[in-house]
């Protein structure tokens, strides 16, 4: 599969990764792996099953055992549609914790990398383009303020009729961003060979055309 191309996006949390990854995909024809919905939802799946959080080689041992499914842009866990609990913040910090495991990281390693089908995909994450594929034909590091991203998802959240408050959202960003960053294992950190982009003064619109523009140049395909 080294032949399938590859884009890579990591970054911070709500500093628009899906939404690129998602705009990119569409523009390309590519298919687009969330990495972050498999480790919310072994986070949620963790919880519910009565798990110590941190107890690493606990939760990984739940992994295989999960009826995942994913189907036009929804998460099932067995028959029950989990989408919308995933995108809930309180899920973002069990992903977390769970994800600061080494066990629990090796646990879904596979499962991202069959994600990797022609024509091509585009993967959003923390480790896409440092650790689960280093091969990538692009890596994009995206970034933008705490202030920037507390208010995007302050909006997001809000025109889903979820209440929220932008104080909160962003000591709980800045929370597992430090997590994030200061783990051992796949830490937040860019790929030596990634293309960074601050997108705080920048529309969705102009980000996706960076991105394009970037893949034009070094297509070597
Ligand atoms: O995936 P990640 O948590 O990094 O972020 P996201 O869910 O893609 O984006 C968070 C919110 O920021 C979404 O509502 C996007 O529409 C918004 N956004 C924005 O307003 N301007 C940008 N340049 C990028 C994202
Ligand atoms: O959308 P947002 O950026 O807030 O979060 P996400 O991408 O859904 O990731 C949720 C949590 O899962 C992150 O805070 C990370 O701890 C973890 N994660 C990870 O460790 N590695 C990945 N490739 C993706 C997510």
């Amino acid at each position: 599969s080294a032949d399938i191309p590859v884009i890579t996006i990591d970054g911070p949390t709500a500093s628009g990764k899906g939404t690129l990854a998602d705009e990119v995909g569409k523009a390309l024809g590519f298919g687009v792996l969330d990495s972050g919905a498999l480790y919310r939802v072994t986070g949620l799946a963790a919880r519910r099953a009565g798990l110590d959080l941190d107890d690493g080689a606990a939760v990984a041992a739940l992994v295989p055992t999960l009826q995942l499914s994913f189907r036009d842009g929804h998460v099932f866990l067995g028959d029950e549609d989990v989408s919308a609990r995933l995108r809930a913040e309180a899920t973002g910090l069990l992903a977390s914790q769970v994800a600061a495991h080494a066990p629990v990281r090796e646990a879904l390693h596979q499962l991202q990398l069959d994600f990797r089908r022609l024509p091509g995909l585009v993967a959003d994450g923390r480790d896409m383009g440092t650790a689960i594929f280093p091969d990538a034909a692009l890596k994009v590091f995206l970034t933008a303020s705490a202030a920037t991203r507390a208010e995007r998802r302050y909006k997001q959240l809000i025109s889903k009729g979820i209440s929220a408050n932008i104080k909160g959202l962003r000591e709980d960003l800045e929370a597992r961003d430090e997590r994030d960053k200061n783990r051992s294992a796949s830490p937040l950190t860019p790929a030596q060979d990634a293309q960074l982009l601050d997108n705080s003064a920048l529309t969705i619109e102009a980000s996706v055309a960076q991105v394009l523009d970037w893949w034009q140049k070094r297509r070597p395909f």
